[in-house]
């Protein structure tokens, strides 16, 4: 197989849970073995063709991966002459390229990537008078964005708000020990549209919510394609269920607390107004109120493809509570997952996955008191997911952020094929 299409990816903050949503996408594409590097928040990989068409359109489903784009072509760092009659064809084939009549204005952001600082002085410079020299002999517009006194490469949510995909390119370099590295920027992630999403949610239970952007991820990590079947046992206020509907795949919500099941349905039914296909999309959801130690009564009949949850997390608290206290707490919240596990994990369909978050308790004397997850799986029958098809990902990975209270952990089961 030829593999002659390079990329780049950047990494979100938290890198591991990007890189396992990379290499679930490379898996879902039909990528069997792949060379890559890993450099500062990127990667940088080869595909071939027919993988790279899939690759771009799977981006859009993943929610922690920041950009990617093709890699143009690599010089050598050392010849400066070279690397620099390069850069200028690169830049003047992409201003000619975006640059017409519609484009009055025409923008250009830069992301370097090198440890050296004075290389990197260097580069943005050259850019900087290569265009400008450029655009004032083609009497061109044009704008370069972060560069003022300082250089800083532009944000997703900045790249947006300067409508770049619209009105130009983000052109960027790589340092790679003796190579220089170029090519343009081709995706972005799309904070606009997930603001948007936020504000327009008919309710909004902020003590019950997953965000957006982890729902995603959560959603495509379950490796589930179109119109399969999702439960999400605590459902809160819908986020997940919206995220899989988006992609095109069925859902079922519960939720015990009926503040949440009324909150999903509005949600959902919100949703489902805006959708184009208004009455197909209502036919693809459906909410219970219930606790969910009692699903069988509820899913009788249903066939599922995943299970896809951030549970109960125990009491909302300000403070760490007492290691006692949090014992008993995880205790209790190790029962629930048991029990719902149990009860959902028997209307899955074989080798299936459930996409599940623990929360951790972390004591400044380095104890962690969470749910055990050996124990929940052998008493679900269900395996642990231990590591990353590609990349060398530790599963389970840690999310959320360093100063809550709470910490939490992304588990992946699946269950045993019969
Ligand atoms: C962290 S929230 C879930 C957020 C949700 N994944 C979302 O996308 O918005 C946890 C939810 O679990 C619900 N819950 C707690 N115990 C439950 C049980 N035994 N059965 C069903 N739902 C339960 C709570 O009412 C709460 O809404």
């Amino acid at each position: 197989m030829s593999s002659n299409y390079s990329i780049f990816v950047k990494l979100g903050s938290n890198k591991e849970l990007s890189k396992l949503e990379l290499s679930v996408l490379l898996k879902k594409i039909g990528v069997e073995n792949i060379a890559f590097t890993e450099w500062m928040d990127y990667i940088l990989l080869k595909l071939n063709r027919n993988s790279f068409t899939k690759f771009f359109k799977q981006l859009d489903k993943t929610g922690s991966i920041v950009k990617a784009g093709y890699i143009n072509s690599s010089v050598n760092i050392e010849k400066e002459d070279e690397w620099k009659l390069k850069i200028k064809d690169h830049l003047v084939m992409n201003i000619n390229k975006h640059s017409s009549d519609k484009n009055k204005q025409l923008k250009v952001a830069l992301d370097v990537q090198t440890k050296s600082l004075e290389l990197r002085n260097n580069i943005v410079e050259f850019i900087r008078t290569t265009i400008t020299n450029y655009s004032k002999d083609m009497k061109l517009l044009t704008k370069i964005l972060g560069i003022k006194k300082t250089y800083s490469q532009l944000t997703p949510y900045q790249f947006y708000k300067e409508n770049l995909h619209r009105r130009g390119f983000e052109i960027i370099c790589f340092v790679v020990k003796s190579k220089l590295i170029f090519g343009i920027t081709n995706w972005v992630t799309n904070p606009l549209l997930d603001i948007k999403q936020d504000e327009g949610r008919q309710t909004r239970l902020f003590t019950h919510g997953t965000s957006i952007k982890l729902s995603r991820t959560l959603v495509f990590l379950s490796e589930v394609s179109d119109e399969g079947l999702i439960l999400d046992p605590f459902c809160g206020t819908g986020t997940i269920l919206i995220e899989a509907l988006k992609q095109k795949i069925r859902t079922i919500g519960v939720d015990k607390d009926p503040k949440c099941f009324r909150a999903t349905k509005e949600n959902l039914n919100a949703f489902s107004l805006k959708y184009p296909a208004k009455a197909k999309m209502k036919d693809k959801w459906v909410v219970y109120s219930q606790d969910s130690r009692d699903l069988g009564k509820t899913l009788t009949d249903k066939n599922l493809d995943a299970i896809v949850t951030e549970p109960h997390l125990g009491p909302f608290l300000k403070d760490l509570p007492s290691k006692e206290e949090a014992r008993e707490t995880m205790k209790s919240l190790e029962k629930l997952y048991i029990k719902v596990l149990q009860e959902g994990s028997s209307f899955l369909k074989n080798n299936r996955k459930i996409v599940f978050i623990i929360p951790v308790y972390r004591y400044p004397d380095g104890l962690e008191v969470n749910p055990n997850i050996e124990r929940i799986a052998n008493q679900c029958s269900l395996l642990i997911q231990e590591r990353s098809e590609f990349f060398h990902v530790s599963v389970p990975v840690q999310i959320g952020r360093k100063h809550n209270v709470i910490n939490r952990y992304l588990v992946i089961f699946t269950n045993h094929s019969s």
